[in-house]
């Protein structure tokens, strides 16, 4: 089995005045082409873990394997170069760049490579057309709604068809519908592209677009679940061991349907 992502006896302690365990000894795998939801308590250990998996954090103990190779272990000019070609990320706040039309914005990782500007328009429009973006690439930022903006952040993080997907609350300052259009559009790239995703989320409407959804409480994995041909029979089993992982409601989402 060929693994996009190997996440081996992960750990990790904040040391402070009082150091906190993090992560305990977390382990899991994802194979090429799956569409998975990272959900938990806030202060579960989720976006360290993301933190770890994106190399912008280190483990203290505990492998990543990324196609096959361990990121924490290259050099810096190699780790920065290994991220640019093989992570794709999506933010909550989507990160586009003022300064630059959406289209700027979505070449950017070609242009980090200094890839040719005729390839680069090629593929410009390729992303454009597969999102459904095309009128948008000469608009500025702020001439385009924020699901707008979160499609066109999608489409800088697969332009340049990185190994895996990194999505930290996608759809965290979103409205019902401009998630729901995200969400489809991330679905529609792992369906159709078979790209692979890994995403942090609060909202069990959109961890249900997922395939699996990987529950994290106290730093160490509690359960996960698979999703069958029916999406809303999904989002029910994601509420149902949302309430069995306790915490306080508020933590779990800001249930949007
Ligand atoms: N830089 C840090 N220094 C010390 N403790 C930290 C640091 N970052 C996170 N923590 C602690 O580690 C635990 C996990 O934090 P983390 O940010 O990974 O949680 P999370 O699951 O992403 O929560 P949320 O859903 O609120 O975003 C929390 O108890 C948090 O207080
Ligand atoms: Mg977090």
């Amino acid at each position: 089995m060929d693994y996009m992502l190997i996440v081996k006896n992960i750990n990790k302690t904040y040391k402070g005045q009082v150091s906190h365990q993090a992560l305990k000894n977390i382990s899991f795998n994802v194979e090429e082409g799956e569409f998975t939801a990272i959900m938990g308590p806030s202060g579960s250990g989720k976006t360290t873990l993301l933190n770890i998996i994106s190399t912008i954090d280190r483990p203290d103990s505990g492998d990543i394997l990324i196609r096959g190779e361990d990121p924490h272990h290259l050099k810096r000019a190699k780790l920065a170069q290994f991220r640019r070609k093989q992570l794709g990320f999506v933010f909550q706040d989507f990160n586009l760049l003022d300064t630059l039309t959406i289209g700027e914005n979505i070449m950017l990782p070609l242009t980090l490579e200094n890839e040719r500007p005729s390839i680069m328009e090629e593929k410009l429009q390729a992303i454009a057309e597969r999102l459904g973006i095309e009128s948008l690439l000469n608009k500025r930022t702020f001439e385009v709604s924020g699901g707008q903006r979160q499609r066109a952040a999608i489409a800088r993080a697969v332009i340049h068809k990185p190994a895996l997907i990194l999505a930290d609350e996608p759809t965290g300052n979103l409205d019902s519908k401009a998630s729901k259009d995200v969400m489809e559009t991330m679905q529609h790239l792992n369906e159709n592209d078979n790209v692979t995703t890994l995403m942090v989320t609060h909202d069990p409407v959109a961890a249900s677009y997922c395939r699996r959804v990987i529950f994290i409480k106290d730093g160490t994995l509690f359960n996960e679940i698979h999703r069958g041909a029916n999406r809303q029979v999904f989002y029910e089993e994601i509420l149902n061991v949302l309430s069995m992982l306790g915490g306080n409601a508020n933590d779990l989402s800001s249930v949007r349907l």
